[in-house]
């Protein structure tokens, strides 16, 4: 079928949907909602068989859904209805969801049901449900509606019941504001996860308003309710009535009429202020499943070594590139024969970080920066020589953090993971030794393809490329233990320590060292001038504003 997937932004799901559509062997085209005319044409032109809109914020064209059947995803099971469904059910504390494809009609969230599937909403932020157990959810019951809608013999049911909470109303800032002095850690993690990564929680903090973003129970400080009292990689800790929390990354209030503002880590947008405030930093090293928050985290079972991170919006700024390299190299120092990078939640990585390059007074500078500490943790990776490297992706990556991934031996993906092998959007040429490791995996013309088609890779499609090499079936709160057995599987095979022999031999024969620079002059050139698109581009991106000119997202070709 050609189908027209209409959404308010090319978010994840909306990737992943067309990702998903395209495997099972549709055509798709993607048509951002940006005013009811746009998507009139976008129909006129595309005439679809059917219209799918995975995540829309405004009403579809009467004339639209009166003429196509159109399927709207509702993150919510049958019966719940309205904009801020999860956001709700977190606020909650929820453990059971679904996601719900229903038929548009006149009334929001109350068509005909063509699909649902069930998911849990184990205890994270809201964003990352939505990318992880929530998504899955919605492909399994996209494609489920869309088998049923070309079976042209299903007739969708009426919603009479359910076990949602019917019409729900959009969820305020005056519902999630936090009473440090009498909210419990529990109460205050809940209210900051039911707004992360958006909106955040607006309260005040050392004289001004912010919007705070993430949560994480801190289960040993405390202190007077309110105060903070202690840092810990970019993050603060700020004490409630019975303990701590981490708060991972502030935005400032916007004055009226003032710019838009963006997130940054607490520490860097409170820089200068925090003088008073201890610097706590977690062991690297965990014996056990220590439960304090912290970035990274390395521990070993059974003869390997897994090295875990987990990156704010999988952005990596100079100096969390810098401490995962030095955790790398602790990583590397210890006698196990496989390491397994990445696995937790979520993202892998999303490679520089735009925020933190924003707000610098010579982004041009800090990109440079930024970039280079990239390319030296893809080096040491590249360079690894006496153990196999694993790179294991619970959640997406894109860009830089793609390559990061292409640096170790195998790469190793959750189903659903989507994943953005390509820097075109962004207006860069791209750095991480891309030129060496894309190539090598799919082939000069396969590796020419995805970086100017820029479109999102399923898990499946990649592994089918040669872009990854497994594809682990679970569901996200499984991915770690799926990974561990398949890493001490890999431990114990005899071949191993020849096939070590064999990469050393392999590694000693390539000179990477042309690569990155050939790249790096690139960047250096679109760094430094202030008139190339990048600046421009990632302006708009951290504002969240469309870009006024440049690259937007294309329709990919049919097929
Ligand atoms: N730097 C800073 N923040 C980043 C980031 C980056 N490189 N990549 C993603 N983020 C943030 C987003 O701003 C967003 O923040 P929010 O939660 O406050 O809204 C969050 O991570 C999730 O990203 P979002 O764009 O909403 O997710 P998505 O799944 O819809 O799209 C990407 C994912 C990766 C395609 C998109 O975020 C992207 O294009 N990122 C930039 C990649 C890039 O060009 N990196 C630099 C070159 S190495």
């Amino acid at each position: 079928m050609h189908i027209l997937l209409v959404a308010s932004a090319f978010n994840s799901l909306t990737q992943r949907v067309q990702a998903e559509l395209r495997d099972h062997g549709h055509s798709v085209a993607v048509q951002l909602a940006h005013g009811d005319d746009p998507v009139r044409e976008a129909v006129h032109r595309e005439c679809p068989d059917l219209v799918v809109a995975p995540y829309l914020k405004t009403a579809l064209p009467r004339d639209v859904w009166s003429v196509h059947t159109c399927l709207i995803v509702h993150p919510g099971p049958v019966g719940d209805r309205g904009p801020s469904s999860l956001d709700w059910a977190v606020h909650e504390g929820v453990s059971d969801w679904g996601v719900t494809v229903l038929q548009a009609n006149a009334e929001m969230d109350a068509g005909d049901v063509w699909a649902t599937a069930s998911c849990s909403l184990p205890p994270v932020g809201k964003s990352d449900l939505y990318r992880n157990e929530v998504s899955d959810a919605a492909a399994e019951a996209v494609l489920l509606a869309v088998g049923r809608f070309a079976s042209g013999t299903y007739t969708p049911a009426p919603q009479t019941s359910g076990a949602g909470e019917g019409l729900r109303p959009l969820f305020r800032q005056s519902s999630r504001r936090i009473d440090w002095r009498s909210d419990s850690t529990a109460t205050v993690v809940r209210k900051l996860r039911a707004a992360d990564s958006q909106p955040g929680v607006l309260d005040e903090l050392l004289g001004d308003e912010w919007f705070l973003h993430g949560g994480h129970p801190e289960p040993r400080l405390s202190g007077r309710p309110g105060e903070l009292v202690a840092t810990r990689d970019g993050a603060i800790c700020r004490a409630t009535t019975d303990g701590a929390v981490w708060i991972p990354e502030l935005r400032p209030r916007r004055a009226p009429g003032g710019p838009a503002t963006f997130k940054l880590p607490a520490t860097s947008a409170l820089a200068g202020r925090l003088s008073a405030v201890p610097v706590r930093p977690a062991p690297l090293h965990r014996a056990g499943h220590e439960d304090t928050w912290s970035e990274i985290g390395y521990r070993e079972e059974a003869g390997t070594g897994f090295l875990s991170f987990s990156f704010r919006g999988g952005a990596m700024s100079t100096e969390q590139c810098q401490r995962l390299l030095s955790a790398y190299r602790f990583a590397c120092s210890r006698p196990t024969s496989v390491l397994v990078i990445g696995g937790g939640r979520d993202f892998f990585s999303n490679g520089i970080h735009l925020n933190v390059i924003e707000a610098s007074s010579d982004p041009g500078a800090e990109s440079w920066a930024n970039i280079n500490a990239m390319d030296d943790l893809v080096e040491a990776v590249l360079t690894t020589t006496d153990r196999l490297v694993v790179s294991a992706l619970s959640g997406n990556a894109a860009a830089g953090g793609v390559m990061l991934a292409l640096a170790a031996d195998e790469v190793w993906c959750r189903e659903g993971a989507v994943l953005n092998p390509h820097y075109r959007l962004m207006g860069l040429y791209g750095s991480e030794y891309w030129t060496y490791t894309l190539p090598r995996r799919v082939g000069a013309a396969t590796a020419d393809r995805l970086m100017q088609e820029a479109q999102p890779v399923s898990s499946t499609a990649a592994c089918r490329l040669g872009l990854i090499d497994r594809v682990i079936a679970c569901d996200p709160r499984s991915f770690d233990s799926e990974v561990g057995a398949l890493a001490s599987h890999l431990t114990a095979l005899p071949a191993l320590p020849s096939r070590i022999n064999a990469k050393k031999a392999e590694r000693d024969r390539v000179d990477l060292a042309p690569y990155r620079e050939a790249e790096l002059v690139r960047m250096r050139r679109i760094f430094a001038d202030p008139h190339h698109p990048y600046h421009g581009l990632r302006r708009a991106f951290v504002r969240k504003e469309r870009p006024a000119s440049g690259i937007a997202v294309q329709r990919p070709p049919r097929g």
